[in-house]
């Protein structure tokens, strides 16, 4: 049986972005989570085309699962000229190292993913 872990893209194409580039930023012990698709070469967004939604997650050093951080949908894609940019932004309260782990959705080219140490 495939699973659908095997079919989520890691590296991106040349012309087209859709791995979301992740930053963190410790700011007085909170941690500053954003994931962005298309932070260099924006995706397309139109209703054919566009990033529907980003997940995040974090997995702490030793622990056997993911916690899902938080998810977000991008729901305007040129109505009435309105745009949600595929952006997300989260704060983390923690003391421990880890993942964190952060899955976007293309609705023709599938799920793409990218991790970033912490
Ligand atoms: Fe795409």
């Amino acid at each position: 049986m495939k699973k659908l872990t095997e079919t989520v893209q890691t590296a991106d194409w040349k012309k087209e972005k859709h791995v979301p580039v992740i930053h963190v930023e410790n700011k007085d012990g909170e941690l500053l989570v954003t994931a962005q698709v298309g932070e260099e070469v924006e995706h397309p967004n139109t209703l054919e085309h566009h990033i529907a939604w980003i997940k995040l997650f974090f997995q702490a050093e030793g622990a056997k699962f993911p916690v899902e951080i938080g998810s977000y949908q991008f729901s305007a894609h040129g109505e009435e000229e309105l745009f949600s940019k595929p952006y997300v932004a989260a704060k983390l309260k923690t003391d421990k190292k880890g993942i964190v782990y952060a899955l976007s959705y293309c609705n023709i080219h599938g799920l793409w993913e990218n991790s970033e140490e912490i």
